[in-house]
């Protein structure tokens, strides 16, 4: 799908990789769609000056279904034509250790927001018969490592939600863009290490957001339905689809329960 005129509308638009991707798409002169938890008038200011045709602010948290119902009901008269589901948060270490509060929000801004902005925002892209859906899971969806149970249940999710509806939507105009994202050098990259490092060595090999945005940019040009690690993660991730016991041996190597 062309980026230049489409209407996107970017969560977790106020850093990282929903950041990076809305400057990308800012150059090739989309209708830039922000949802932030705060206004930033500097980053709409700076994503003007990129080239976007024009940028809107949606104040919204979407640690809440009520947060997530009314930015829905504001964003009734946008045509938004791709939708990417970005906005994320972590939690980790041993299961009991992990704050519940912090689980059930996680839980809510990974997969339920996610769930519910797409089933808010589809019929319209149905009806015009033309949309993108870009869900953001994670590596961990299929690397299962001790300290990541909860996150990697979200991501897990996201993948099996957006495989679904990949299916479901074939031959309608709007498609699905699966990421199954591997360590991009961004905050939430550096909170894997403080939560998890106690107990588990993790890989540290990552690329930076903008060059991840350029790959997620090229993938919506070109309508591929996933982008997958290459590089060591990329061998990391089929082992541990294809080689399960092998990847255990891994990993039991890297962890430690005290
Ligand atoms: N970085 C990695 O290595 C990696 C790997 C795999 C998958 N991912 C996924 O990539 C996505 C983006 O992550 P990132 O690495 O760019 O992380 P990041 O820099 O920590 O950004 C997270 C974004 O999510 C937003 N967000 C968090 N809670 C929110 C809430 N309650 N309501 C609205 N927005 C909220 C944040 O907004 P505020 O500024 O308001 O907090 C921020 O814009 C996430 O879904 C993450 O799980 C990242």
């Amino acid at each position: 799908m062309e980026i230049a005129n489409r209407h996107v509308l970017v969560t977790g638009a106020s850093r990282g990789i929903g950041k990076a991707f809305a400057k990308m798409c800012a150059e090739d002169k989309a209708h830039l769609h922000l949802v932030l938890r705060k206004t930033d008038p500097e980053a709409v200011k700076s994503l003007e000056a990129a080239g976007a045709k024009s940028v809107t602010v949606w104040e919204a948290d979407l640690s809440t279904r009520q947060g997530v119902e009314d930015l829905l009901q504001r964003l009734k008269d946008i045509p938004v034509d791709i939708l990417f589901n970005n906005a994320g948060t972590l939690t980790g270490g041993l299961l009991e250790e992990q704050p519940l509060d912090d689980i059930y929000r996680m839980f809510q801004v990974n997969l339920n927001a996610l769930v519910h902005l797409t089933h808010g925002l589809l019929p319209g892209m149905l009806s015009r018969k033309r949309g993108k859906i870009i869900n953001n899971s994670s590596v961990s969806a299929y690397m299962h490592f001790p300290c990541a149970s909860t996150y990697a249940a979200s991501k897990a999710a996201v993948a099996a939600f957006t495989d679904c509806i990949r299916m479901e939507l074939k031959e309608t105009g709007v498609t699905t863009l699966l990421l199954i994202t591997p360590g991009i050098k961004t905050r939430m990259f550096d909170e894997i290490e403080t939560l998890y490092s106690k107990n588990f060595q993790i890989p540290n090999d990552s690329i930076s957001p903008s060059k991840y945005a350029e790959m997620i940019r090229e993938a919506v040009l070109h309508d591929l339905d996933v982008i997958e690690p290459s590089g060591l993660t990329g061998v990391g991730l089929k082992v541990a689809k294809f080689i399960k016991p092998l990847f255990e041996i891994e990993v039991s190597r890297r962890f430690k329960r005290s």
